[in-house]
């Protein structure tokens, strides 16, 4: 069998696994519900669930991918017991990675539409509902929308054609390094606003009340934080496993993991360092919702000095990490089909270039041709449906399976995980964390399941 592709360097792992980590999760949806839940008090509690259930994940995806050197659709069928079901999730795995994909190109085609919008001066001067209405009109137009999401997932896919190495990875370095020094940037330039120490308060300094004053309560906040945590560093799909299966065995996975989690937190954190103070300097209610970043936040860049200068660098950020995530995901996907059907590259990106392209469709016309369509009642849309089977099922569920299989006996089991997770230099899973995976996780990922079914659909419970 051919040798697999590798990394060419472990840097280049740690920010690609980074970058499928880094994305709107961190830059658009973090902030939005950090401000409707409170502040602080809501990031400490989205921290804790990060180190207890993130690190532990995502080690277990790693060493999945790397002990079996394949990507999700055959990663179980290797190290399975013979004739267990395990490999049967392939198929999910596989299915949650198009279904993120089918409404996250739209949300990535956003933020190019605002990046032309920001830089070209077509919100230059406009109020809050003037605002509003440019978003709107953005949303109602099939043929505008459509084109701004083509384009993002031809980038996507031209990227992931140049190969493992010279594309993925070379791009995926140099963009992730961009959106660093401009996040720094923009950093600087919004704590530094008058009236921004508010705003840092806000999001600085815990206040429990406030938590226990938003809409749902404290319970609402503590399963929107670990749904949160989920979402962010990408865990249940095989999103990350993929990427263990790129690398050697110099390094144990535990630290690797460290690593690309706190690079993700930084991220989330510094984009709520951009967004918060600058909402106070300009008295914005950071409790806005959803459209904080695509309504919100280009008043406050239209009353700044520069605001134009500063809304295109910010949009050129958050569609950096919104690409990142797609070549991520499209790598995982076209991995996938390789494995799978053992078909060549260049076949399996253009197979899967025109299934995107064509998946991602529902989304768009949801917001428009098919805007009175609500597949889960009230005012939800296409994409709400999406990405409620992904992030309220697939996800956690798919970390389940994650998590069974490397703990059960019935599964690859404890003993194969440890020793591929702590092969190599640096920091190794340790032994009494046994209980703790194989008893008490599971039951907190269950939890974190039922109860969001019952407050989809049971509101009233709460
Ligand atoms: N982590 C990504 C983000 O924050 C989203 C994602 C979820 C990617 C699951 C892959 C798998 O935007």
């Amino acid at each position: 069998m051919k040798e697999r592709e590798k990394f060419a360097s472990r840097i280049g792992f740690i920010l690609i696994s980074a970058g499928c980590a880094i994305g709107l999760g961190n830059v658009w949806r973090f902030p939005y519900i950090t401000g409707k839940y409170g502040g602080a008090a809501f990031v400490l509690i989205y921290l804790v669930f990060l180190v207890i259930l993130g690190i532990p994940i995502m080690t277990m995806e790693f060493a999945v991918g790397r002990a079996s050197q394949r990507s999700a659709t055959k990663s179980f069928e290797v190290l399975e017991p013979k004739g267990t079901k395990w490999h049967l999730y392939g198929w999910g795995a596989l299915a949650g990675n198009y279904l993120l994909m089918m409404f996250y190109t739209t949300v990535g085609g956003w933020t190019l539409a605002y990046i032309y919008k920001m830089a070209t001066g077509k919100l230059t001067g406009l109020d809050a509902d003037g605002v509003g209405e440019v978003f709107n009109q953005l949303l109602s137009s099939p043929a505008e929308l459509t084109l701004w999401m083509v384009i993002i997932v031809f980038l996507g896919f031209g990227v992931c054609s140049l190969g493992l190495q010279k594309g993925v990875e070379r791009i995926t370095k140099w963009m992730m390094s961009c959106l660093f020094l401009i996040m720094i940037v923009l950093c600087i330039r919004s704590v530094t606003l008058e009236g921004a120490t508010e705003g840092l308060k806000f999001y600085l300094v815990p206040d429990f009340s406030k938590m226990t004053q938003s809409e749902g309560g404290l319970f609402e906040a503590i399963f929107a934080a670990m749904g949160q945590a989920f979402f962010t560093l990408s865990l249940g799909i095989g999103a990350m496993a993929i990427f263990g299966s790129y690398i050697g065995k110099d390094r144990a996975l535990t630290g690797e993991t460290v690593h690309i989690c706190l690079l993700d937190t930084t991220v989330a954190l510094m984009a709520g360092l951009i967004i918060f103070p600058a909402c106070f300097a300009f008295s914005v209610d950071p409790g806005e919702g959803p459209g904080l970043v695509f309504v919100t936040l280009p008043n406050i860049f239209n009353q700044m000095k520069g605001g134009r200068i500063w809304g295109a660098l910010f949009f050129v950020f958050m569609s950096f990490a919104a690409l990142s995530t797609i070549i991520a995901v499209f790598e995982n996907i076209i991995s996938c089909t390789i494995d799978k059907w053992g078909i060549s590259r260049k076949k399996a990106v253009l197979i899967n270039g025109v299934l995107i392209l064509i998946l991602s469709l529902p989304c768009v016309l949801g917001f428009n041709l098919l805007s009175d369509f609500h597949p889960l009642g009230g005012t939800s849309s296409i994409q709400d449906l999406e990405d409620f089977i992904v992030s309220n099922n697939l996800l956690p569920l798919g970390s389940l399976v994650y998590l069974l299989f490397c703990t059960s006996r019935y599964g690859w089991g404890w003993k194969n995980f440890r020793k591929e997770a702590n092969t190599g230099e640096g920091l190794k899973f340790p032994a009494w964390a046994r209980i703790y995976v194989s008893y008490i996780l599971p039951v907190i990922i269950l939890f974190i399941f039922v109860m969001g079914y019952l407050q989809k659909f049971f509101p009233n419970l709460f």
